[in-house]
């Protein structure tokens, strides 16, 4: 009998299967595309068994079954539930493995109660070559069924520095797609701030494609180091196969999305998170198929200040933690308005190596929350109090460079202006909540007294 069954073998499901089969453990595969079957059985071994029906493939597992389920997200998940839920016992586990929306993993999660089968929603990260090599791993469901497929993952999930796994239980419900969203939604805020820099390196300070290159994996040996960083410097230096150009000069600067980044912010809304980056780094992405291209490229001639790259490296650090602090920031109002518990030291631990969010700042982060320290905030935290205390004149530097030479910087502006509002004081939204009683009677707080007030604004006094 197999120990763990993988249904949907396209890259990121034969990599997964092939992925626990080369840690020792036994695998079925199986799909409801033949040829997919076919390419798996290239590998069969005692180990590795392909299997061509539902009821093979269902019957060749020890119990309780534990099946991983890689496909695309959406009505395929929920078909291929339907499929399996005659064909299964009470206690089997079915785990999903897609970036499905966590409001689908909710009400799968409760369905599938009802038929006393376990439901695991799990993000995982970090493409094609970490689902063979070691992704990151965020389960969330029933802790009883985690504990019974945890022997596995932990075999599968990539391991941080210190050798630890990047899987751990995450929570109820459909928490593990919940995390797996606010990874992608941080994802899409640290792309488009690399982009800015980019941005501004070129028509800025006039870099070249090699020299930003070299700029960039300079940060990445330090405190910017990260996945995302790496792999910027790689792009920059990557030729073109049908010119003689680098590649990057030809890439069509419109930005695709499968949406995950705006579930955060869809989501954002609902909880009232003040996630700004993010939600510059998903309208940023709307901006780039809905511009009009009719301007001028801009390149900017004025004086560039000598320390431009050194305050760039300094506010895109700043900026970086602006996109993880907002990220663990709507966590925690999740995990409030959900009744979920998080453990944010293990949250981060689990996206230290892996994912594509991957970055030595997660080590810091993983450090803010142990003890069970509760933050509202990241940069409540001594390290990052300190790091914002250093940089954000670097931060405020560059917005006023890119504005001064007119290029837009929609997420480190975002970035600038979170940080010049979250310990803030003073905002101005008396004056809003003069205006909305003015005109609609619509009450107030005061800053001297208990109770809600109304001022009756026409009276002549
Ligand atoms: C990961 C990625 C992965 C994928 C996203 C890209 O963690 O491995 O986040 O899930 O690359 O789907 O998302 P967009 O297509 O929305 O950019």
């Amino acid at each position: 009998m197999q120990q763990f069954g993988v249904i949907g073998l396209s890259v990121m499901g034969k990599n997964l299967a092939l992925n626990v089969r080369n840690h020792g453990f036994s695998v079925s595969g199986f799909s409801i595309d033949k040829p997919e079957v076919d390419a798996l059985a290239k590998y069969e071994d005692d180990k590795l068994k392909p299997c061509y029906t539902w009821e093979e493939f269902v019957n060749s597992l020890e119990k309780p079954r534990k099946i991983l389920v890689q496909i695309m997200a959406g009505d395929p998940v929920d078909q291929t539930i339907q499929k399996l839920i005659p064909l299964l016992d009470k206690g089997d586990i079915i785990i999903d493995g897609g970036n499905s929306n966590f409001n689908d993993t909710n009400r799968r999660y409760h369905e599938l109660k009802k038929h006393g089968l376990h439901f695991i929603g799990m993000g995982v990260s970090g493409g094609e070559e970490g689902a063979l090599h070691g992704p990151a791993l965020m389960p969330g469901g029933d802790k009883e069924a985690y504990d019974e497929v945890a022997p596995i993952l932990t075999q599968m999930a990539a391991k941080t520095a210190d050798g630890r796994a990047c899987v751990s239980y995450i929570g109820p419900e459909g928490a593990g797609h919940y995390v797996k969203m606010v990874h992608n939604g941080m994802e899409y805020a640290i792309m488009q701030e690399i982009s800015e820099v980019y941005d501004i390196m070129r028509k800025a300070a006039h870099k070249s494609n090699q020299e930003m290159a070299d700029i960039f994996a300079e940060w990445d040996k330090g405190d910017l180091n990260a996945y995302l960083i790496e792999i910027a410097s790689k792009v920059l230096r990557q030729k073109d196969d049908l010119t003689d150009d680098d590649v990057i000069d030809h890439i069509l600067n419109v930005a695709s999305y499968k949406g995950t980044g705006n579930w955060m912010l869809e989501d954002a809304i609902k909880l009232g998170a003040p996630i700004t980056v993010v939600a510059e780094a998903v309208l940023a992405r709307f901006m780039s198929k809905a511009t009009t291209r009719e301007g001028k490229e801009i390149s900017y001639q004025g004086e560039v200040p000598a320390d431009l790259i050194d305050n760039l490296g300094k506010a895109m650090y700043l900026a970086q933690i602006v996109a993880y602090a907002q990220g663990f920031q709507q966590l925690t109002m999740a995990a409030k308005a959900y009744d979920w518990e998080l453990n944010y030291p293990a949250i981060a631990q689990n996206w230290e190596a892996g994912c594509i969010i991957h970055a030595k700042t997660l080590y810091h982060i993983e450090d803010a929350y142990a003890d069970g320290k509760q933050l509202d905030n990241l940069f409540q935290d001594p390290y990052f109090a300190g790091v914002m205390e250093k940089n954000l004149p670097a931060l405020r530097a560059v917005v006023k460079q890119a504005a001064a030479a007119g290029i837009p910087t929609p997420s480190f502006s975002a970035a600038l202006n979170y940080l010049e509002s979250i310990f803030n004081p003073s905002l101005p939204a008396n004056m809003i909540q003069a205006q909305r009683d003015y005109f609609g009677a619509h009450t107030y707080y005061r800053n001297d007294r208990e109770g809600v007030y109304h001022t009756e604004w026409y009276e002549e006094k």
